[in-house]
């Protein structure tokens, strides 16, 4: 394991942060400052409001950091930063904070693809070990990831639409419920059940997902409802919804896994948060498996922070990845281009 210290920025959407780690998962820095409260109002992310937020925190979180660390900028080993994908304006902050600090310090600046540290996060809870297949679900991304080897990134699949984050967030804000909608979905859920027929996803592809047709559907169901005036129960249309949304994202991940045969499984992004997909992986579909070693990271892990993106740059510096003054955020960052350095 190497000693590398990498000091890490993340501001792709609503948290501006920044961590410190040393080798592959050694934290000695996590602060993440989020602008959730702010978009409860609103329900729902307001770039425009998002990146100003970003500026307004982003010197304070990286200080915050160092001080936690017992570190100045000149004791770290290279400056690591999320350059895509996400919001336009939220990644040009940490961007531009990250070309800043790389460049009055002598540091090498290393570019991280934002899902490449989601899968990375699982890091924190043991060594990755590979062939590996990721399911990366968040309010952007819904991807089956295979990885043959530690810094290679193969997509097998992705959502023909919406993500299932995006999905989830929609339906809460129907039922009325806070921002963002997934996370109270989830907790509804718990008190509902899976009574309501709802439209099954269609896909193309093997492991493709889709979540807009199933969404269109909760959304008639209510507006069904209140043109009969017949009344329904919320709970369990947030169990209906959840139940078909986890089989439309557990179906192709199991062929995946049945084709596949990894080594480990791990779950990325802030949907890794469900507690209802986490129960259905470990009850269900690990058990089926018994020669894949499933991680699932802890809720700290899941949701958009720092320390994920310092691990995998910690990996994408060992495998040569650079970048220079040129760097600029790029929201359209593919997954597995330009992963050499
Ligand atoms: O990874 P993340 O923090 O940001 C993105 O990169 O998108 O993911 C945020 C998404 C939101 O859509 C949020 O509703 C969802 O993760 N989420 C959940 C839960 N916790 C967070 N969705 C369902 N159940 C949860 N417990
Ligand atoms: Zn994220």
């Amino acid at each position: 394991m190497s000693d590398t210290v990498i000091l890490a920025i993340e501001s792709s959407c609503d948290e501006t942060a920044a961590a410190i780690v040393r080798g592959d998962s050694e934290l000695l820095a996590n602060v993440v400052a989020t602008q959730i409260d702010v978009y409860k109002e609103f329900g729902g992310v307001v770039p425009e409001v998002a990146s100003r937020i970003h500026v307004e925190q982003i010197s304070m979180v990286i200080a915050q950091a160092l001080s936690q660390a017992h570190m100045t900028c000149a004791e770290v080993d290279a400056i690591a930063v999320t350059q895509g994908p996400g919001l336009i304006g939220s990644l040009h902050v940490g961007v531009q904070a990250a070309k800043t600090l790389a460049w009055a310090y002598h540091k090498p600046l290393v570019p991280v693809h934002h899902i490449a540290g989601h899968i990375y996060a699982n890091a924190f809870v043991t060594k990755l070990r590979f062939p590996l297949l990721a399911l990366v679900v968040s309010g952007g991304h819904t991807e089956l990831v295979y990885m043959r080897d530690e810094w290679s990134f193969e997509i097998l699949g992705t959502t023909q639409d919406d993500a299932i984050g995006e999905a989830g967030d929609k339906v809460g804000r129907v039922l009325k419920l806070p921002y963002p909608g997934g996370v109270y979905v989830d907790r509804l859920a718990k008190e509902g059940q899976n009574i309501y027929p709802l439209a099954k996803p269609k896909v193309q592809g093997e492991y493709d997902f889709s979540f807009s047709g199933l969404k269109s559907s909760v959304l008639q169901f209510i507006a069904r409802c209140e043109r009969n005036h017949e009344p329904f129960k919320a709970a369990d249309l947030a169990c209906s919804y959840q139940e078909c949304a986890l089989q439309a994202l557990l179906a192709p991940t199991q062929k995946a896994l049945q084709n596949y045969q990894p080594k480990m499984m791990v779950l990325a992004g802030g949907v890794a948060a469900n507690s209802r997909l986490r129960e259905l992986i470990q009850t269900q579909i690990a058990p089926t498996y018994p020669h894949t070693e499933f991680i699932i990271p802890p809720l700290s892990c899941c949701t958009d922070n720092a320390a994920m993106i310092a691990v995998a740059g910690s990996v994408a510096y060992r495998h040569g990845v650079r970048g220079d003054f040129s760097l600029s955020a790029d929201p359209g960052f593919i997954l597995g281009e330009h992963i050499q350095g």
